[in-house]
Parts: C-alpha cells; structure tokens; sequence
C-alpha cells in the first residue's frame, strides 16, 4: 500500500494494546504497518501475540546492559533497523533517557491508565479510587523528557462507580484504551497528528489541554 506508515511498537507485559493495535490494521484500508515488536522481557507475552500475527519480534533484556543510557543506544539502534516513521510504547516498563526520547521527538506515544495530568506513574486505578474521583478513565500524549508528561493527543473517560474496585476499574479502562490508542496511531499514519511547539496538533488545529476527549 502506497503511504504506508511502518510502527514498532514496545512493550513488557501482556499486550492487550498491541493486540487492539493489531486487530486495527486488519481492517484492509489501515495505513499502519506494525513492522516490529521489542520486548525488554523475552518472556512478554505479547511477543507471542506479535509472532501469531506474522509480525518480527525482538527482545533485548536491559539487565544485560551498565546503565540506562546504554540500554537505551543499543534499543535505538534496534528500533531503527525497521525505519520507522513512529514508536509506540504499550505497556514498556522502562523510563526513558533524554536521549532516546529526543532521537524519536514528534514519533514516540504512549498511553497511560489515568487523566493526566493526575496520576502519573504507577497504580492509576487504586489512586483515582483513593482521591474519590467521580471520573477516570486514559490518555495517549506524545512522549517528552517529562514523565507521563508530554503533550496529550486524546483521553478517554469513564465514569466511576459505587463498587468499583481497582480491578473492575482496570478493567473498563482497558477497554477504552483499545480504541483510542488505535485511533490515535492512525491520525498519526494518515498525516493528521502532530507535534507542534505548542502541543499536539490534529488537522492543523492545536489539540486543548485534555487532547481529543471521548466520554462515557
Ligand atoms: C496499559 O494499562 C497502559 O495504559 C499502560 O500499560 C498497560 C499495558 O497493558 N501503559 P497491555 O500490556 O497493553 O495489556
């Protein structure tokens, strides 16, 4: 397919993002192309779900390596053997070094299980329990050299419940992940996500603080 967008996607665990991200590019007219998947755990189980689905697959364990900055020149130099126009972090257990996250500056998402800015890094779902929120729900930003902190591309949100537990509140999270991260990665393949000075940009207008915003 002419303008076709090649993504490697990385990631520790399960996968489920990936899998979403995979099912998405089955639909025939998807300009993403998932051309590698890289692990720094060769046991992730998303592997497996990238090697079912006849996409390369790659693990390098960063406890092979002295430092950060190591690790992180040697996963560039991975990365970079597929050419790809965009990186994707799914569920990739490693903070970034300011180099790696400049080498990729305007091609590198993630997606995180709260509304940022609130809950930056770990245990979302108990925090938003915690505070007493009446809304939760997930957010894809572009990645800069803040934590969980760069420009934000689209958030879903969710309301809620009386009973919920971390668990149940995990649960319906995710699966607002499966279609946001998707549809975000396919602005960015069809040209119509960037990042611009001021933020993320979708079809030229400057996203708001919350990005695009989906309720529930
Ligand atoms: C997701 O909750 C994502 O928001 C976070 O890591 C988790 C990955 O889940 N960054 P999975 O491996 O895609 O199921």
């Amino acid at each position: 397919m002419p303008n076709t967008c090649d993504v490697v996607v990385l990631l520790s665990g399960t996968g489920s993002n990936l899998q979403a991200l995979i099912d998405s590019t089955r639909t025939g007219d998807s300009p993403v192309r998932i051309a590698a998947v890289i692990s720094n755990r060769a046991d992730a189980y998303g592997l497996q779900r990238a090697s079912d689905a006849g996409i390369a697959t790659r693990s390098l364990d960063h406890k092979g390596f002295e430092g950060r900055e190591a690790f992180d020149a040697a996963l560039i130099e991975l990365i970079d053997e597929f050419n790809p126009k965009l990186v994707v972090l799914a569920g990739f257990m490693r903070i970034l070094s300011a180099d790696f996250v400049r080498h990729y500056q305007g091609r590198l998402l993630n997606i995180h299980p709260s509304l940022l800015p609130k809950y930056k890094g770990l245990h979302t779902h108990q925090r938003a329990l915690e505070a007493g929120d009446a809304e939760h729900g997930c957010s894809v930003h572009f990645v800069t050299e803040e934590l969980d902190g760069g420009p934000l591309v689209v958030q879903a949100v969710i309301p809620v419940e009386l009973h919920d537990s971390p668990q149940s509140l995990a649960q319906r999270v995710h699966v607002q992940e499966h279609l946001i991260y998707p549809m975000a990665v396919r602005w960015f393949a069809e040209g119509r996500l960037t990042l611009g000075e001021q933020g993320a940009l979708l079809d030229g207008q400057l996203l708001g603080a919350s990005g695009h915003l989906i309720r529930n």
